[in-house]
């Protein structure tokens, strides 16, 4: 992986553009081996070297598979490493390593119905702008209406806010809704609202088509639980809703494993430290009980990869040899994983804490 050279199995940098405070558009220019193949709404992991270590992260991407480069926009997460260094330290010409497309939430494996709601809040606006883009473009997904609903803080924390006006202007089945939390009545007019988007709100845009309708909605965690209170309250059918959450690591790792010591301990087996190797590198390290295997692998030297961090890419995915791990999510559910690679012991490293002695494969 190279930082500074432009790299012909990598993702060079060819342009960037200021989307909003603290938000930045990448456009990459695909690999010399030919365009990345990816379903509007798919993310892609990217490796940086930072410090000379190697570090891998998920982004949504928000243009279109037949597009000449890749956009990727990425928010400032404060204290974050990779968010921070791509804003501030790549630069054009320089190149990027990338690490596969994945992600079930997409406009092709979740097909809309008539009429479309796409809800974002933040950077969660990434995946559904390629898919409202891929949807306007293709007319034969027989989509009668777009409705494209944004939340920010305030209009200078709108991502894409020109680009979505001028789908709007240009598509008279597309109608965009910025809803600003720190905006109040007097200093809005439509497109834009005051406040937070809620319930009531929701009911008006989804009154007429409650029953033909897709909703696709990427944001931070609170945000989507809010959403889908909002959805069952007007009874809106759950089955129809697709949804993808940003939510950074370290927000959902240590919850995931202090819920499993709890656990463990209320099982009569908190507290313990096991013993976790991977012999074809040498590792022979010690973990406490629920500690995230991902993170004990990584902090001991193994070159396993880490980007989504929340069971989404599979980038993570290793072999426990002897012993096992405590699923968080079930991978084989969200089709990361089959049941036969299940029975064969193969597990998603970044969502397996550690509650037994276990040797580590990756292979
Ligand atoms: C499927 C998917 C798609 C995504 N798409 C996008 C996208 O389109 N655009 C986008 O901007 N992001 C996206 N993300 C989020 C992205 O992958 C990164 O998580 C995000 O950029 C933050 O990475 P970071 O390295 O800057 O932060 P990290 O260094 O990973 O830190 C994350 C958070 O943890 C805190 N933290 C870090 N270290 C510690 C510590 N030791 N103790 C306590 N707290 C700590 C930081 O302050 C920060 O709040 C996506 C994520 C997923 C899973
Ligand atoms: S890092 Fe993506 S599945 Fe584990």
């Amino acid at each position: 992986m190279q930082k500074n050279n432009p790299n012909p199995d990598g993702l060079t940098l060819i342009s960037t553009v200021e989307e909003a405070a603290d938000t930045k558009s990448f456009f990459f220019r695909h690999p010399a081996t030919g365009k990345i193949r990816f379903k509007p709404g798919q993310f892609i992991n990217i490796g940086v070297q930072i410090d000379g270590k190697p570090h891998y992260r998920s982004y949504s991407i928000s243009s279109l598979p037949e597009d000449e480069l890749m956009q990727l926009t990425i928010k400032r997460v404060e204290g974050g490493l990779v968010s921070n260094w791509m804003i501030d330290q790549l630069k054009v010409g320089e190149s990027v390593s990338m690490h596969g497309v994945a992600g079930a939430f997409n406009i092709i494996d979740q097909p809309p119905a008539e009429h479309i709601v796409f809800i974002s809040a933040g950077c969660g606006v990434t995946p559904v702008m390629s898919m409202a883009k891929y949807i306007l473009s293709h007319k034969e997904t027989g989509v009668k209406s777009i409705q494209f609903i944004h939340c920010a803080r305030d209009r200078e924390n709108i991502i894409y806010q020109d680009e979505i006006l001028s789908l709007e202007k240009n598509h008279p089945d597309f109608h965009a809704f910025f809803y600003l939390s720190a905006a109040t009545e007097d200093q809005v007019a439509s497109p834009y609202r005051a406040g937070r988007l809620n319930g009531a709100f929701l009911h008006s845009h989804l009154k007429d088509i409650v029953n033909n309708s897709s909703v696709y909605l990427c944001g931070p965690m609170e945000f989507m639980d809010m959403v889908k209170e909002g959805l069952m309250e007007i009874h809106f059918d759950l089955a129809c809703l697709f949804h993808e959450d940003f939510t950074f690591n370290c927000e959902v790792l240590p919850g995931l494993a202090a819920f499993s010591v709890q656990e463990t301990v209320e099982n009569g087996h908190g507290g313990n430290t096991y013993k976790v190797t991977a012999p074809d590198f040498d590792f022979d390290g010690e973990a406490q009980e629920g500690e995230i295997l991902l993170d004990v692998l990584q902090n001991g030297g193994v070159p396993i990869i880490g980007a989504c961090r929340v069971g989404l890419c599979g980038a993570c995915k290793c072999r426990v040899k002897s012993g096992d791990v405590k699923l968080t999510t079930d991978p084989v559910a969200s089709g990361i994983l089959t049941q036969a690679d299940r029975e064969e012991g193969y597990t998603l490293a970044c969502v397996s804490l550690v509650i037994d002695d276990v040797q580590i494969s990756l292979k």
